[in-house]
Order: C-alpha cells, then sequence, then structure tokens
C-alpha cells in the first residue's frame, strides 16, 4: 500500500522504516527541511538500535522516500500516518497545534479520499476534533476518514518492538478502516519481513493480537498504558524509600512481589526515576485531561510527585557522602534519559547536573550516546568520551544512566584515577558488597 509519513522523529522514521521493510511503499516529511535534506543524503538524524539498516534496505529498494514539501507527501499516500510531536504545555496538557497544523495541510493537499490515522500520542477526542477540522478545512470535500493507531516503541528498542508488537490497537469508526490497517500490518501480524533484530530467526513468542477499539478507547489506551507504568515506577520507589527506613533490601522485595503475574517484574527498578520525552508529560496530559471533564486523578499525581522527589533523594545522597559539595570535582556516568539512546530530554541525569553546578561543583560528566546534545546546554561543565577520564580526580561517581558500558566498568582501574573512592548509584547497578570489598564507599537506593 502507498503509505505517507508525516513527522520524522523517532516515532515517525520508525514507523516509516519498518512498514517499507515489510512491503510498502512509503514516503516520509518533516517541516525540518535539514532533516529531510540529511535523510536523502543516507544520513540518519536520530539514535535508534536497528533503524540505519532498515532505512538502508528499504531505500536500496526503492521502499522508502523523503520530500521536505509536504504536499507531494499527503498526495502520494492512500493512508497518512501523522507522527508529529505534542509536547506538553505550561499547565501540563498536551500541545495539539502540530496535528491542527497537519490537519490543515491534508485538507487543503488531498486530492483523493485518505485514512489519516494519529499515531502521535494525543488526548482521548483529538480523533473527533481531527474529523471535525479536515472536513470544515476541505469544506466537506475528499472523504477523510480518522484512525488512532497509538505507538508501544521504547526509545532505544523500537525497532524490536514494531516488529513484535504485543498488541496493534487500532481505533476507528467504520470497518473500512479497520480493514485497511489491518492490511497494513498483516505483514507485521504474519511476521512476513527481515527482521534485522533477530536476524531472520525470531523468538517463537504468541504472536500480536490486533484489537480493534473505537478511536476514544485507542487514544485512552496509550496514556492508561504509559501512566500506569509510570506509577508503577513511582510505586517501586516509595517502598524503596520505605526498605531504607526499615533495613530491607528493595530488590529483594520487587523481585518476590513481581514473581506474582498479576504484578510482574517489569518497570520495578528502583532509583533516579523516569524521565524522557513519553512518561512525564504523558502523565501530565492524562491528569489535565481528567481534569477537564471533573475527574481528580490524584493516583497520578501522587506518582509525580514521588518522581520528582527522586532527585531531591539522589542529591542527598550526595551532599551526605561528600559534607560539603562545592569545589568538589564530581563524575555524571550517564546523561540520556535511559540506556540506549541519545534522547535527554526531561533526563534526571540533566537535572543533577544543574542542581551540582549550581551549588558549585566541578561537574565532569560522560555518555556514550548523549554527550553532543548535552554539551550544548551546559557549557559550565566539562565532558569526556572516556569514562575513566571522567573519573579522574572525582570525589565521587555519580551513576545516572544504567548503560550497560557503565555496568561492565572496571572499578579496579577507576578506584586507583579517583580522588576519594565513593560511588552513588542513582540506578543500582552494583552489588554493594563487591564494590564495598574493592574499597569502595557505595551508596544506592533501598538497599543498605
Ligand atoms: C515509554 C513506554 O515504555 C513505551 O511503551 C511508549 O510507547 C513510549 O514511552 C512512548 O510513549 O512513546 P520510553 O519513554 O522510551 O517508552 O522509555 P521506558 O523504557 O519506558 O523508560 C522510561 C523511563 O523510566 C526511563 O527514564 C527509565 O530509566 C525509567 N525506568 C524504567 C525506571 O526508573 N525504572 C524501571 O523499572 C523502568
Amino acid at each position: 500500500m502507498r503509505l505517507s509519513v508525516i513527522g520524522c522523529g523517532y516515532v515517525g522514521l520508525v514507523t516509516g522504516a519498518c512498514l517499507a521493510e515489510a512491503g510498502h511503499e512509503v514516503i516520509c516529511t518533516d517541516i525540518d527541511a535539514d532533516r529531510i535534506a540529511k535523510l536523502k543524503a543516507g544520513q540518519v538524524p536520530i539514535y535508534e538500535h536497528h533503524l540505519d539498516k532498515i532505512l538502508t534496505a528499504a531505500g536500496n529498494a526503492g521502499k522508502i522516500s523523503y520530500t521536505a514539501d509536504a504536499g507531494e507527501a499527503i498526495r502520494f499516500g492512500e493512508a497518512i500516518f501523522i507522527c508529529v510531536g505534542t509536547p506538553p504545555r505550561h499547565d501540563g496538557s498536551a500541545d495539539l497545534s502540530a496535528i491542527d497544523h497537519v490537519a490543515q495541510q491534508i485538507a487543503a493537499e488531498a486530492r483523493s479520499p485518505k485514512l489519516v490515522i494519529e499515531k502521535s500520542t494525543v488526548p482521548a477526542r483529538t480523533g473527533i476534533e481531527l474529523q471535525r477540522a479536515l472536513t470544515a478545512y476541505s469544506r466537506g470535500g475528499n472523504g477523510f476518514r480518522v484512525a488512532s493507531n497509538p505507538e508501544f516503541l521504547r526509545e532505544g528498542t523500537a525497532v524490536e518492538d514494531f516488529f513484535h508488537p504485543d498488541r496493534v490497537v487500532v481505533g476507528v469508526e467504520d470497518q473500512a478502516a479497520a480493514e485497511q490497517l489491518h492490511e497494513i500490518y498483516r505483514p507485521i501480524l504474519e511476521r512476513r519481513f527481515t527482521c534485522p533484530v533477530h536476524t531472520g530467526k525470531c523468538p517463537d513468542t504468541q504472536k500480536a493480537e490486533f484489537l480493534v477499539t473505537t478511536i476514544s478507547s485507542a487514544e485512552l489506551i496509550k496514556h492508561a498504558s504509559n501512566s500506569f507504568l509510570a506509577l508503577k515506577i513511582s510505586y517501586a520507589n516509595a517502598v524503596s524509600d520505605l526498605c531504607e527506613k526499615l533495613g530491607a533490601n528493595v530488590e529483594e522485595v520487587t523481585h518476590a512481589m513481581g514473581l506474582d503475574p498479576r504484578i510482574g517484574t517489569q518497570f520495578m527498578r528502583a532509583g533516579l526515576g523516569f524521565g524522557g520525552f513519553c512518561f512525564p508529560k504523558d502523565i501530565q496530559a492524562f491528569i489535565s485531561l481528567a481534569a477537564t471533564v471533573g475527574v481528580d486523578f490524584e493516583i497520578l499525581k501522587a506518582a509525580e510527585r514521588v518522581n520528582k522527589q527522586r532527585i531531591d533523594r539522589f542529591l542527598e545522597k550526595v551532599s551526605k557522602a561528600l559534607w560539603v559539595v562545592k569545589g568538589k570535582r564530581v563524575a555524571i556516568l550517564g546523561l540520556a534519559f535511559k540506556a540506549n539512546t541519545d534522547d535527554i530530554r526531561f533526563a534526571p541525569a540533566l537535572e543533577v547536573m544543574r542542581r551540582l553546578l549550581e551549588e558549585g561543583a566541578d561537574v565532569h560528566a560522560c555518555d556514550p550516546e548523549a554527550l553532543e546534545k548535552a554539551k550544548k546546554q551546559f557549557p559550565q561543565a566539562h565532558f569526556h568520551e572516556d569514562p575513566y577520564q571522567a573519573l579522574q580526580g572525582a570525589h565521587a561517581a555519580l551513576i545516572c544512566t544504567e548503560w550497560d558500558q557503565y555496568k561492565k566498568l572496571d572499578w579496579e582501574k577507576a578506584g586507583k584515577v579517583m580522588a576519594r573512592k565513593l560511588i552513588v548509584d542513582g540506578r543500582n547497578l552494583y552489588t554493594p558488597a563487591k564494590l564495598r570489598e574493592q574499597g569502595f564507599e557505595y551508596v544506592s537506593f533501598g538497599r543498605e
């Protein structure tokens, strides 16, 4: 099928690339002409595992193309995926101006009926507004149909998540839209693609369910899922605080809890809390949406509050260990909001860095992927590619992202170059006893 993708961020590019790999003909467009120029030149503007491989293969097979001309992209596809940003406004609600802008473009540029699919994360009832905008701006013409198809892609494993989803949710108003979306996803559901993640030998897991719902349900499923996961993390963090006070071990507690399949072990890692461009904004947007219909989503407000307090708790541990922070050289290991991404949006590490700089610490940071982005925001900090250089002369090592490279760090070697053998671990990466055996003072979350 001919498909258009509007917005070449990580959701749009992964969607376009994977659907092209699955055999569709895809055109991608973006308001950022530089980004399109890079893509045309074979460069991938974001770091996402496996994405470069599939974009190259799809490009060579002539299945994917790029244009800075939104009109050209809109006219090409039988179905159009809207993958533009929905950032938070100052009151926490989602800013839908990019969706509105795209609706006006589609209404003006389309010359034939289109299925317009919202993939961006949007509050419930956006589909209704989108349909209204398309009808109004096209003056009732062109027979647009709207659908919602939320993404459940985690940054860093987005390609794997796209090819191996737990569920494909489509919110539609009519059977024809459901059938069209089923056709789009058929190669994924039937696993008819070359999997770049498992090099053709995908694990024999259960195939994804294709769920047809109303548009409002589909929109709500996305916000409710992300908010629930955020809530789960905050719950684990609250339990972790309690463990510290009562002398228990949060890992023993969450592991045992998680073995109950009703609870599950995932998203129970205590530490610095959640960041990124999804959970913090989605939880706020969900609270805000609920408020507009008179529902006080208190439980989510508490989850958000617990998450914000993680930074305070971490910095309290740093201050307690260092006694005086001013003038101390501290190494921050990890800037990205989580491992395997270069994304630093709402990353806890950045807030830690900002507050330490404010206190007068001499901050030396490193990250395998996010250095360039962070450098622009913090001209007063020092940045290193090599963690051992960041640790040179440091009075403390602060672990802020759960990168594998840091899990495997040679602390024997690091200890020799540090001014003080102190680790404050915001991601519980190490076994306390092991580091203490190596002569480190080691502080983490929810474990003695
Ligand atoms: C999240 C969801 O997991 C995806 O399903 C969803 O599609 C995506 O948002 C989205 O809305 O686009 P993502 O933001 O990429 O994906 O990251 P996660 O892997 O969910 O992690 C979010 C944050 O929670 C990270 O900062 C991570 O370090 C933190 N986290 C995660 C914890 O603190 N503890 C945990 O146990 C798990």
